[in-house]
């Protein structure tokens, strides 16, 4: 089986759904920001901090290579960011979870830590800017995808079988 990657915009569910994905089949998960966060030993929050988004994306790069080369059978979350990385479907089929804005930013106030949910992302610090960078991504995230969920109003097990089901015919 081809490695899953998983994109869409900060807040979308994509750790859930991965974590969900992990009990409803027998497939190992990583996330792309844990991968930095171990590579450089400090919170994504704190690498935007000291050294700027333009060092954050190069990492992003040096984790796509590292997919590319390594991981086989995997199941990948991403960053809301890395749907850019150069030959993104080289890695594996790309899932894009899909919601308009208004059922993110809900599904994140929603969230009993939903101060800290919004504290460690440094691109949802303001509203309109977040708003803007959704609005300024969302044909990008479509035309990257092979395969599109709608996770508006559903649950994370349904999300996860519909996924998989989606995969298997591809
Ligand atoms: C980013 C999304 C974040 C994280 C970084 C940049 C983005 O991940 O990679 O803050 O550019 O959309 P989540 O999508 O998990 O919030």
């Amino acid at each position: 089986m081809k490695n899953i990657i998983l994109i869409g915009f900060m807040g979308v569910g994509k750790g859930s759904v991965a974590r969900e994905i992990v009990k409803q089949s027998n497939m190992i998960a990583v996330d792309t920001d844990d991968i930095i966060e171990s590579m450089e030993n400090r919170r994504i929050k704190k690498i935007f901090e000291e050294e700027g988004e333009t060092y954050f994306r190069s990492l992003e790069t040096d984790v796509a290579t590292w997919l590319r080369t390594s991981v086989q059978d995997t199941l990948i979350s991403t960053g809301g960011g890395f749907y850019k990385v150069k030959n993104l479907k080289k890695i594996g089929t790309v899932v894009l979870l899909h919601a308009e804005f208004e059922t993110i930013y809900q599904r994140i106030l929603d969230h009993p830590n939903a101060a800290r949910k919004l504290k460690k992302r440094p691109l949802f610090q303001k509203i309109d800017k977040a708003k803007a960078l959704y609005d300024e991504r969302e044909s990008a995230y479509l035309k990257q995808a092979d395969i599109v969920i709608d996770v508006s109003g559903k649950s994370v097990e349904k999300i996860a079988k519909e996924l998989l089901k989606k995969v298997k015919k591809i």
